[in-house]
């Protein structure tokens, strides 16, 4: 049965950290608006350098920029037993363009996990955040150190922090989610598709709530 998942809340909240271990345990991909921006970013494509600048100030890409990432990636063969968004949708547009898009498809949200972490956590936890830049793996200096300082346990590349884990670009993320994304959690709740999960606690005891919001 394929299963469709949104894992829903603010930045430094554990939607990466957890959609990697829900990959393990469904078998099912990854989708992260974030990390395919973050790729072009990287590579330099016109689409990359016009996400840049909104990223780094901690905004929005647009829209139609978006949708059209998630709509590509979602014809991929390998999206085709489900999958979890991480990152998306983040506003009313985008949630109405992607029940659009699964409308045309035939298909339906499962579930939508909205992990739950007050303002205050997430500062420490972006701060502190390290990530590969060749795998993605994700790591907390303090909270998820790596085995050996600044080395991916998985590959072994040089792990880099985020050009928007600055304190200002930290501050406006948080603004940005409060302002435009956090009114969609009413507009899944109406659905009766949306879960809330405590996203404070352990890395493990936040996947365990998880797994019993799936019902596993
Ligand atoms: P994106 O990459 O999606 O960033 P985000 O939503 O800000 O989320 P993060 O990746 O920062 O956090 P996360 O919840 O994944 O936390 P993580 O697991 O890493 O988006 C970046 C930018 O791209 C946006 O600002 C925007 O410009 C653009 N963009 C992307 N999607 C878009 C869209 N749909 N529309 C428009 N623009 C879009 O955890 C954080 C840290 O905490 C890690 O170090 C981790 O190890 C640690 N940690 C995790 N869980 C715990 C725990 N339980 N206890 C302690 N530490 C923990």
């Amino acid at each position: 049965m394929a299963t469709r998942l949104i894992l829903f809340g603010p930045p430094g909240a554990g939607k990466g950290t957890q959609a990697r271990r829900l990959v393990e345990s469904l078998g099912i991909p990854q989708i992260s608006t974030g990390d395919i921006l973050r790729q072009a970013k990287a590579e330099g494509t016109p689409m990359g350098q016009k996400a840049a600048g909104y990223m780094n100030a901690g905004k929005l890409v647009p829209d139609e920029v978006v949708v059209g990432i998630v709509e590509e990636r979602l014809e991929k063969d390998d999206a085709q037993g489900g999958w979890i968004l991480d990152g998306f949708p983040r506003t009313l547009p985008q949630a109405e363009a992607l029940d659009a898009m699964l409308g045309r498809r035939g298909e339906a949200i499962d579930r939508v996990l909205s992990l739950e972490v007050p303002d205050e956590p997430i500062v420490a936890r972006l701060s502190g955040r390290r990530s590969c830049p060749e795998c993605k793996a994700g790591y907390h200096v303090t909270f998820d150190p790596p085995a050996k300082e600044g080395i991916c346990n998985e590959c072994g590349a040089t792990l880099i922090q985020r050009d928007d884990d600055r304190p200002e670009a930290i501050r406006e993320r948080l603004k940005t989610f409060h302002d435009q994304t956090a009114p969609l959690e009413q507009y899944y709740e109406n659905k009766g598709l949306l879960a809330r999960v405590d996203g404070e606690g352990g890395i493990d005891e936040v996947t365990r709530r998880i797994q019993s919001a799936l019902g596993g």
